[in-house]
């Protein structure tokens, strides 16, 4: 089986970050999205990898290479631009030859991997299988009505009135069947050849079409909120370990990584926490599900439930929750968080947080 990773979407909804950096490359807890689907896809013993990139294709293959630091081959596949997921199917033709494959969207994270359902394809080999989980308001994806049997009857793709709580998940199965199909169809309201309606064009000729409940953590990663959701997630099973240094009048609680290279000064850091190689921590406070980079300085700082990114500082501000902060951005206050000096305009009204 080989494997199609989609990463040529925009990632409109992730800016200002998907301005700097294909969204599929943001890191979640240290490690970019697509390292994750293809440490998935290698738990499923795929390793032939073809990757569908757009305009931003350059940065993809400079931060994956050839795949082979992954245990994996990559064969990159360039998309003019996004013309939907059954369209990166019909440009991949040749990479994919007549065998099976599964598909994964580039943004997706499944944090518990789909091996099972990898291995029930390959067992029963119906002409397709999708991955579908339930959520309470599915209208923003795809959306599959299964019988008794696991078997899809109807899919459709982002109702209004959905007929069932399966949202259409970011992974597929598929035989060569599909590529008949993709020829078969046209594009949809959106101007896109949308993969929902080349399934149901299977479904519709009566071909075997399965759908298999995934209930482990499910996220698309197309949103700011989702990433640090995801980065929680992920964080929540952290294994700690200390290969920095870290000083003695500092304080780590709870499961903490800390990457070589990286210091540790006057600082109380409660974990969940990883910090990566090379930063510096002083004096400052870092808490739960906070994931920061490589060679970034926090500094006199408070940061908790946020991601930095690879080369950032924050120096004197404090109670930062929930944030992201570019690679090398830097925020810093003129003074001391407890010492803050306003020039404030009549009438205006300020709200200084504690
Ligand atoms: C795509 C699919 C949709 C699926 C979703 C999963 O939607 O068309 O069926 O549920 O991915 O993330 P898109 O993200 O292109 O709107």
């Amino acid at each position: 089986m080989k494997a199609l990773v989609l990463a040529g979407g925009l990632g409109s909804r992730l800016r200002p970050f998907s301005h700097s950096m294909p969204k599929q490359l943001i890191p979640i807890a240290n490690k970019p999205v697509l390292v994750h689907v293809l440490e998935d896809l290698r738990a499923m013993r795929v390793t032939e990898v073809g990757l569908v990139v757009g305009d931003r294709g350059q940065e993809i293959s400079a931060a994956l290479g050839d795949g082979s630091a992954l245990g994996v081959r990559i064969t990159y596949i360039q998309q003019d631009e996004p013309r939907g997921l059954a369209h990166c199917i019909g440009i991949a033709r040749d990479f994919l030859g007549d065998e099976d494959f599964v598909m994964y969207l580039g943004d997706n994270m499944l944090t518990e991997g789909v091996q099972d359902i990898a291995e029930e394809f390959r067992t029963r080999r119906p002409t397709a299988q999708i991955v579908v989980h339930k959520v309470p308001d599915p209208r923003a994806f795809g959306v599959a009505e299964v019988d008794g049997n696991g078997r899809v009857v109807r899919l459709v793709e982002k109702p209004q009135e959905p007929r069932s709580d399966l949202a259409v998940i970011g992974v597929y199965f598929f035989t060569p069947a599909i590529h008949e199909a993709v020829a078969a169809i046209g594009p949809s309201a959106r101007g896109e050849l949308e993969i929902t309606d080349a399934i149901q064009w299977l479904v519709s000729r009566g071909d075997d079409v399965q759908a298999r409940i995934y209930s482990g953590f499910w996220k698309d990663t197309g949103r700011v909120e989702d990433v640090l959701d995801c980065n929680r997630e992920l964080l929540d099973h952290l294994a700690p370990s200390v290969l920095g240094e870290v000083d003695g009048a500092s304080e780590l609680d709870g499961p903490v990584v800390i990457e070589e290279g990286a210091r540790v000064v006057r600082s109380r850091i409660v974990g969940p926490v990883i910090i990566g190689a090379g930063t510096v921590i002083k004096d400052s406070y870092v808490g739960p599900h906070t994931a920061i980079g490589r060679d970034c300085v926090l500094s006199a700082a408070g940061l908790g439930y946020s991601i930095m990114l690879d080369g950032a500082a924050v120096e004197r501000v404090g109670g930062l929750h929930g944030s992201v902060i570019g690679r090398d951005a830097t925020v810093t206050s003129g003074a001391l968080a407890s010492r803050i000096r306003l020039v404030v305009g009549d009438h205006s009204s300020v709200e200084v947080a504690a």
